[in-house]
């Protein structure tokens, strides 16, 4: 969580340009659509009939360009290749092994073609949706928009997920096509991907195709009939390339599933033409791209991020881009570093948990190298705590460049509250994501819905619609209503804490609902609960986050068993496995703790503060509510007793 203790007092902070930003931020505000008709002329769209705003009585509230007709596919590649940008390169690929390719647009272009053929012939078409499951391959975003280029809607689902976790995505979408890989590489390692599948087939209905990308060359077997091969698919078209569909402006493009309150994931459905004009406008504003930049977006494309600023941001607007397949730390620490000398990288966006991780390994790798070609950081996920800022600032940064704290989610379909160098550079302050970009009409509310004073913490909600916002929760339409529209009726309610300080910059405090971060990634805390409880020796448990140096938070398990179980390593073991098999690695909690029971108020509900203030070692205040406070003492038992256990735990795994 940001360092209140470091938001700068108001005399320190010199603003020559902020009346700037004030002025774009208020015309975007009173004339919307002219505003948007105005970035919207910079790309493709085949039919402009109606309003570019569209008022609804409903959540969310408002549309965007829902009769203009456009193609996100079409403006990211055909818009380029038929320009001097055709032999501008697109992405840098580097392989983790070391192996990399340079594409163009143009070529891009071509293999997207192909494989929107490829997915023509196996029966795709408008409307339907497509999953994804891939590694950081180059065929990922070819796979994303050749999808969107007939006017399906793809569901990409990271390739860290587990069979049961893709049967689930799949199964919400109805997907009619799955596109994998044999595998992946993951320092040094190969991990298999197309088992997963396969595994995860078997709790679907609804998939006719497999479409396989050779990438790690293990061994896999491939269904008659329903398997494919990636390269014999393309290699079947020959020029029957299509032309890209034109979809009206509320269309979706995308779900991308997310963590939220509940065990159930959440398909955030994005549209096509305000999601479309969204990242072009805040790749422009936020990241300022311009034809000599080499940019690097050091996310991976599973999650929002990539979607949003790997593939779409800078492909709409015409940027180079690096793709790096790998862990940051191999096969050293310097990895990172490396690739930016060798590309010559002006602009690096990462999360900070992973300029956290590069702390530690320590500045001299970056030392190594030559990064003078930087002139603009970014930095996303979770807030930045003020050490790892200035870390970034002098020993990425050189002491000279700035650094832009985006503040966004799933939800809102791009950036959302950064600096906005694209537009006026102003004065910066660690840990704060400063000022809403335009269109973004943001406060900070208290729990009764007034406004926050300055300095005091609320909840940040955002007032009008805006063009990046989700359409909906595929199939869950009252879910959509009820989890974001709420809290503070016909308020967009993203479920974070924040405040102003008295210069008005806003701080992102953290998330105030049942979701935790871990190193930047969503999970919620009952989607674990419940796949702890799915095991036969699980009668209840309460899953809290824990304060974590590098992570920002982990997730520590609290279980009471089912009669005839014992507490034991091995049992803590076999519980660990069952999420990692479950959910995936990245949501393997960092102990499980046995208690006999779990202090609950007296209505039943488990108190998690209770039990997240043993875990930090903090007080644990008002208890009176508690049903049976002897719970307390077993909680706080339970953890002395197994401190040094998880400890010698931790040694041996
Ligand atoms: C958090 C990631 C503070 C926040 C793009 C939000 C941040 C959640 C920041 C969304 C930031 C993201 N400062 N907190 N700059 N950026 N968050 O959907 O809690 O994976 O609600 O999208 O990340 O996570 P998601």
């Amino acid at each position: 969580m940001a360092n209140l203790g470091e938001v700068l007092p108001t005399d320190d902070v010199v603003n020559p340009n902020i009346e700037i930003l004030q002025s774009v931020h208020s015309k975007s505000l009173d004339s919307p659509e002219k505003f948007w008709a105005n970035v919207a002329e910079d790309l493709y769209w085949s039919e402009k009939s109606g309003p570019i705003f569209e008022k609804l009585e409903k959540p969310p509230f408002g549309r965007w360009f829902s009769r203009w007709k456009t193609n996100i596919c079409y403006n990211s590649l055909d818009r380029h290749a038929t320009t001097w940008r055709k032999n501008k390169i697109a992405y840098y690929w580097e392989g983790e092994d070391g192996t990399s390719r340079a594409i163009t647009f143009g070529q891009l272009f071509r293999e997207v073609c192909k494989f929107a053929a490829a997915l023509r012939r196996l029966g795709v078409k408008k409307g339907d949706r497509v999953t994804i499951y891939l590694p950081m391959i180059p065929e990922l975003p070819v796979a994303m928009l050749a999808t969107l280029r007939l006017g399906a809607i793809h569901s990409v689902i990271f390739a860290g997920f587990t069979a049961q976790a893709v049967a689930d995505r799949v199964n919400d979408s109805a997907s009619k096509i799955i596109i994998t890989s044999d595998g992946a590489y993951r320092r040094g390692k190969v991990i298999k991907l197309k088992p997963v599948v396969d595994e995860a087939l078997k709790q679907t209905t609804s998939v006719e195709r497999v479409i396989v990308v050779k990438r790690a060359g293990n061994d896999i077997s491939m269904e008659e009939g329903r398997d494919i091969w990636y390269d014999d698919a393309i290699r079947e078209q020959q020029s029957d390339f299509p032309s890209a569909e034109m979809v009206e402006g509320i269309h979706p493009s995308y779900i991308l599933y997310t963590s939220g309150t509940t065990g159930k994931p959440k398909g955030a459905t994005h549209s096509s033409g305000g999601y479309m004009l969204w990242v072009y406008y805040t790749q422009k504003v936020v990241f300022d791209v311009n034809d000599q930049d080499v940019y690097w977006c050091a996310a991976d494309i599973g999650w929002v991020t990539g979607h949003s600023y790997i593939v779409y941001g800078p492909l709409l607007t015409g940027t180079t881009s690096v793709l790096y397949e790998g862990a940051p730390d191999f096969p050293h620490p310097g990895r990172w570093w490396q690739i930016i000398e060798k590309y010559g990288v002006t602009i690096l966006y990462t999360s900070p948990t992973a300029i956290r991780s590069h702390m530690k390994f320590g500045e001299e790798w970056a030392r190594k190298h030559d990064l003078s070609s930087i002139r603009l950081l970014g930095t996303v996920g979770e807030p930045i705590n003020p050490e790892a800022w200035k870390w970034y600032f002098s020993n990425i940064g050189r002491g000279m460049t700035p650094i832009v704290d985006t503040w966004w989610q799933t939800e809102t379909g791009g950036i959302m509250i950064s600096p906005q160098p694209g537009i006026s550079m102003i004065a910066l302050k660690p840990g704060s994501a400063t000022f809403p970009l335009p269109g973004v009409d943001a406060e900070v509310l208290t729990e009764s819905g007034e406004k926050a004073r300055p300095m005091e913490k609320g909840y940040l909600v955002i007032k009008k619609p805006w063009p990046g916002q989700f359409m909906t929760l595929w199939n869950d339409p009252e879910r959509f209503s009820s989890v974001y529209f709420s809290k503070y009726p016909g308020l967009y309610y993203p479920g974070d804490y924040a405040l102003k300080d008295r210069d008005g910059y806003f701080w992102l405090l953290g998330r105030a609902d049942e979701v935790l971060k871990v190193a930047g990634h969503r999970i919620g805390t009952i989607e674990l609960e419940d796949a702890l409880i799915s095991h036969a020796s699980v009668a209840e448990s309460a899953v809290i986050g824990k304060s974590d140096a590098i992570k920002m938070q982990v997730p520590v398990a609290f279980v009471v068993l089912r009669p005839g179980f014992k507490a034991s390593k091995e049992l803590r073991i076999e519980l660990l496995n069952h999420i990692r098999n479950t959910i995936g690695p990245i949501a393997v909690p960092d102990a499980i703790y046995f208690v006999d029971k779990l202090p609950k108020t007296r209505s039943g509900k488990i108190m998690r503060r209770v039990v997240g203030a043993l875990v930090e070692e903090r007080p644990i205040g008002d208890v009176t509510t508690l049903e049976d406070e002897s719970s307390v003492d077993d909680a706080r038992r339970a953890y002395e007793e197994l401190k040094n256990e998880i400890e010698a735990y931790r040694d041996e795994s």
